[in-house]
């Protein structure tokens, strides 16, 4: 029991280490002030597809670029603008914004080749061309069960994952403020 709780406590902590390296790389926690889903910020959602991506290749015990696996799903909704907005510039964003994201990561970022076919793959099978790599795979599959979970959970959303990020950005779980 004892080893398990270590473990997990761990595995939490590279999670961690992972998200503050890139936010220290990048103004990643820009996108909190942007809607996802519901009363989910664009942030939480990337954390949370970041986290259970992560968790689940743990969990499968398959060999993953971790890192890699997570920086791909942190960045993989790196755009600035409020998608429901009713702008007619963005119409046809959701084919639209992987390219977006990628364009966004590419000047800001030096990408591996799994970490742009992450961002650049999300949608499919709405963009086309199928992801190449089992980390592009995992990220596509828990970007859409966020995305579910996002729509039907209203109120205070992924409660226990904000609560282990102890993140301020993540900690309203709403709107821009968050
Ligand atoms: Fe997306
Ligand atoms: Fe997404």
């Amino acid at each position: 029991m004892k080893r398990n709780s270590e473990k997990l406590f761990l595995e939490h902590s590279l999670f961690q280490t992972y998200y503050r390296k890139l936010l220290a790389a990048s103004d990643l926690e820009q996108i909190a002030q942007y809607p996802q889903h519901g009363s989910t910020s664009r942030l939480l959602h990337c954390v949370a597809v970041a986290y259970y991506s992560y968790r689940f290749a743990l969990f499968t015990r398959l060999t993953f670029h971790l890192e890699e696996l997570v920086r791909g799903a942190l960045l993989h909704d790196y755009f600035f603008y409020d998608a429901q907005d009713g702008d007619p510039a963005h119409k046809g964003h959701w084919s639209r914004h992987p390219a977006i994201a990628l364009e966004n990561a590419g000047q800001k970022l030096a990408l591996t080749r799994i970490e742009e076919d992450i961002i650049a793959k999300h949608m499919f099978p709405l963009t086309g061309r199928p992801p190449r790599y089992r980390e592009s795979v995992l990220v596509s599959l828990a970007d859409k069960a966020c995305s579910v979970y996002e729509f039907f959970r209203r109120r205070s959303p992924y409660q226990k994952l904000r609560q282990m990020m102890g993140s301020e950005q993540l900690s309203a779980g709403g709107r821009p403020a968050l």
